[in-house]
């Protein structure tokens, strides 16, 4: 079966790291764990916990850029500038939560405070949007877990944009 490769966005939410007063390594190790047969990073940018720049950012990366995936990393806590889930939840068609759910259950295996993550998953257009936590660990931790399926889960379903890759002659 031809192999499709996808798209894909990632937003860093960070105060710090949009003033350019703390590196950001959270976006860069997403960027690190995707195998890059399967996915090309198109855009990556860093963002502050400002809610309608964020629905703005995801909109342009769904309806624009037409991401296949979506990938954001912080904002996703109980500080009252954390509003990643919000965002992503304002610009949904649908939701996806099982992908949030699956983080949190595999992360709780890990620390009890993968509880505090609000993290959202939906679907805007045939974009899907992930939230994960801020950390690089944390971010580590849970896209390496769901990986697999998410694969799966864009090869399955009509939310895959790029065109397979042909064989060649
Ligand atoms: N999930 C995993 N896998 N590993 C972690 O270390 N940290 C938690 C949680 N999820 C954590 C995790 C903590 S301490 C917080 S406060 C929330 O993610 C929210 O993080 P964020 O505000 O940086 O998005």
């Amino acid at each position: 079966m031809e192999k499709r490769k996808y798209k894909v966005g990632i937003v860093t939410l960070s105060d710090k790291g949009s003033r350019g007063e703390r590196e950001d390594l959270s976006g860069p190790k997403i960027q690190e764990l995707l195998p890059d047969d399967r996915y090309e990073v198109v855009s990556y940018r860093i963002l502050p916990d400002d809610q309608p720049a964020i629905e703005k950012e995801l909109c342009r990366l769904a309806d624009e850029e037409h991401c296949a995936l979506v990938l954001t990393t912080g904002g996703t806590g109980f500080s009252v500038r954390d509003v990643t889930p919000e965002a992503t939840l304002v610009v949904a068609d649908r939701v996806a939560p099982g992908i949030a759910e699956a983080i949190r259950a595999y992360s709780l295996t890990i620390t009890p405070r993968a509880m505090l993550s609000r993290a959202a998953s939906a679907i805007r257009k045939q974009t899907l949007i992930v939230n994960l936590p801020g950390s690089p660990k944390a971010v580590e931790e849970s896209l390496t877990y769901i990986l697999s399926s998410l694969g799966h889960g864009l090869d399955l379903s009509l939310i895959h944009i790029s065109e397979p890759t042909r064989r060649r002659g």
